[in-house]
């Protein structure tokens, strides 16, 4: 067995067959991931010290980061003493990842391709989850990742807002088949999407699609802290490519927030403003000493906007990403 050191001098063991997000996880220490895959790349590492083993495929690491000595700790075990120069995520150390039934409790059509879908876990077994955090509903014979669409709530209802994909197994049951009282199954919580304590006066909020729903979640417990929010100046840029998907308004939650919706598309009646949520954050201005970006979307805008705004000179540690890769 081999030990697993962290930046704080934090340390676990590590089995050489297990990667070191399971084993760190396995021992109640969290470290930031998303999809567990190797396709998102948020838990990418540098590694200061020891060796390690591919276990799969690190899709989302460039020759050049691998050959800086960064690795992704979903696709890598330790194979001697190991020191990274990560945290570990304190936040998150005492929720646990269950599997639980849970039961549709209404389904709205938002718009033509998309729905709310509210759950009811059994309440002697509620999820405990930190707002921004995802889920996998396991129906239909397949897994599916959602992001849950808001923050804790006294009656333990869970939200989801779901987009449908041509031709995918669980989009056609949302869609066509679901209804209210199925049961499904579901497991979480998952990922390490959820808004830092202290920081800088700025919050950037990015997100394209469905990528709202955690925002829509990190809003939700801001606004049930009013005070903290009274310390920040919020920002959201959200793009959609069909002006109707703008769907939800986080106006409504009665927070001070300056909203920015983006069309990608073509629609011709749209008189507000189009392109990337990335250019219209930086059109706007960000000040790097004092800013911190939360973006969550597709796989392209966040490698894109992380790529633009690192460039503005924030720290790689202020930008903070939920990327929804496909489930293939
Ligand atoms: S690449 Fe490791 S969590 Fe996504």
């Amino acid at each position: 067995m081999n030990t697993v050191t962290l930046n704080t001098h934090r340390s676990f063991d590590a089995d050489p067959t297990v990667s070191i997000l399971d084993a760190a996880r396995t021992q109640g220490i969290v470290l930031e991931y998303s999809c567990r895959t190797g396709r998102c790349g948020i838990c990418k590492a540098p590694v200061l010290a020891g060796t390690t083993e591919i276990l799969r495929h690190e899709e989302s690491l460039t020759p050049a980061e691998a050959a800086e000595g960064l690795i992704l700790t979903c696709c890598r075990s330790a194979t001697s003493n190991v020191t990274l120069d990560i945290e570990p995520l304190d936040r998150l150390a005492g929720l646990e990842i269950k599997t639980m039934a849970s039961r549709i409790v209404s389904i709205e059509r938002l718009a033509l391709d998309i729905v709310k879908v509210v759950l009811k876990t059994p309440p002697t077994s509620p999820m405990r989850f930190l707002p921004g955090q995802y889920v996998d509903v396991i129906a239909e014979g397949v897994r599916r990742s959602y992001s849950l669409a808001n923050a804790p709530r006294a009656d333990g209802l869970l939200e989801l807002i779901i987009k449908r994909y041509k031709g995918g197994t669980l989009s056609e049951y949302w869609f066509e088949r679901a209804k209210a009282n199925d049961l499904l199954r579901i497991e979480g919580p998952f990922g390490t999407f959820f808004l830092r304590e202290e920081g800088p006066t700025n919050i950037v909020f990015l997100a394209t699609g469905t990528g709202i729903a955690p925002v829509k979640a990190l809003l939700e417990e801001l606004a049930a802290n009013p005070d903290r929010a009274a310390k920040h100046r919020l920002t959201v840029f959200w793009g959609n490519r069909e002006a109707e998907s703008f769907c939800w308004d986080p106006v409504g939650l009665g927070l001070d927030v300056g909203v920015h919706h983006l069309l990608s598309g073509t629609n011709a009646n749209w008189s507000a403003a189009r392109g990337y949520v990335h250019d219209a954050a930086i059109r706007q201005g960000i000040d790097p000493d004092d800013t911190v970006v939360y973006a969550c979307g597709s796989n392209a805008m966040i490698t894109s906007a992380r790529e633009a705004i690192l460039a503005l000179g924030l720290p790689a540690k202020r930008f903070f990403s939920d990327a929804f890769v496909s489930s293939n």
